[in-house]
């Protein structure tokens, strides 16, 4: 019988060398190092390069750690929402570059775009369709930001994260829940060659509902409770967010993932931006359980419960 479950062999990051300090901003815009982080807990972020060559970067680093050579994954599966081209998906231009094998596709579904990826990842291999597949989370938001509105300029960012997910005898995707709230599609939009416009309030409000539910739905499908969880890695948009989700779904924040007061909010990227930065860290080990959730533009929503299954060296061969 062929392997119905999947586990994370590999992981790897790319952000922009260029470093964008509050103290920047604060030279050319109407705000304050202050108000940035009080309201939103970023104090620099990264701009700069492109989704491929982002993607491209975080996928060799995940690669190399998994072990695999890249001929050996068969399907490449990249969330995004700032694509390189409106046609074709920059998934096959970052396939061809890491000479990958198999098939590629682009996922949108905003800041819940990783989750809503490794889903999709996971029901290919559960079907034979592939059996190892590289997944990728990259944005460069900074390209549907106006640089002159300090209402969005100041939280929005770029980069990649990405993993390798490899089919196994083990469960490793524990429980799932997808949602979307279309009625809500206008509270962030951008037109094709516009920038970008937000409801920050209304967002926020949402925000936090949606990740604790989510987070919660995901809990009580695998039969979980927050004490089981050895690291919460929510959707990197605002500190105060991540700390009323998380003290609502009862996760004290020495098991959550931050890394928006470092990157900001870089939309498909963050989940496994912080995962990575976590992995990195030693903040994880075999059998640990990470709930992972986002929320963005559409409203989309995505939180899944994974079984960690590697060493903190990477790979399980
Ligand atoms: N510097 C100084 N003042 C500012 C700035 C700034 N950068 N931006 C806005 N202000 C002003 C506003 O104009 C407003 O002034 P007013 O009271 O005179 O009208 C005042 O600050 C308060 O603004 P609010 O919007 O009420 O501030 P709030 O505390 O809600 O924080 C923020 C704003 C940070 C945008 C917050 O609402 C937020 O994080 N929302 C969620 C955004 C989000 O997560 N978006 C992405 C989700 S999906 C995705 O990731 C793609």
């Amino acid at each position: 019988m062929s392997p119905t479950g999947a586990v994370i062999t590999g992981w790897g990051t790319a952000l922009p060398d260029n470093v964008v300090t509050n103290a920047q901003l604060e030279s050319r815009l109407d705000t304050t190092d202050e108000w940035i982080v009080t309201r939103s807990g970023i104090r620099e972020r990264r701009i700069g390069g492109t989704v491929s060559s982002l993607s491209i970067d975080a996928g060799r680093r995940a690669l190399e750690r998994s072990g695999l050579a890249p001929e050996q994954v068969d399907l490449l599966v990249l969330a995004t929402c700032t694509p390189d081209l409106a046609v074709p998906a920059t998934s096959a231009a970052v396939h061809h570059a890491l000479g990958l094998s198999g098939g590629a596709f682009d996922v949108n579904a905003a800041c819940a775009g990783f989750v809503y990826a490794l889903v999709s990842a996971h029901g290919a291999l559960s079907v034979g369709a592939a059996h190892r597949v590289l997944l990728i989370g990259a944005d460069c938001v900074s390209l549907l930001t106006d640089p002159d509105d300090r209402a969005t300029a100041v939280l929005f960012a770029d980069g990649a994260g990405a993993v390798v997910l490899e089919a196994s005898d083990q469960d490793g995707l524990l429980a799932v829940d997808l949602g979307v709230d279309g009625s809500a599609h206008d509270l962030l939009t951008c037109a094709h060659g516009g920038y970008m416009q937000m409801e920050g309030k209304e967002v926020f409000r949402r925000a936090v509902r949606i990740t604790v539910d989510s987070a919660t739905n995901a809990l009580e499908r695998a039969k979980l409770t927050p004490d089981d969880v050895a690291l919460f890695v929510p959707h990197q948009a605002n500190l105060r967010i991540i700390e009323a989700a998380a003290a609502r779904v009862g996760i004290p924040m020495d098991r959550v993932a931050v890394v928006v007061d470092r990157m900001g909010n870089t939309s498909s990227a963050s989940i496994p931006l912080a995962l990575a930065d976590a992995a990195d860290a030693g903040r994880l080990g075999p059998g640990d359980h990470v709930l992972m959730s986002g929320f963005g533009a559409g409203m989309t929503w995505a939180s899944t419960l994974v079984r960690w299954a590697t060493d903190s060296a990477g790979g399980m061969r």
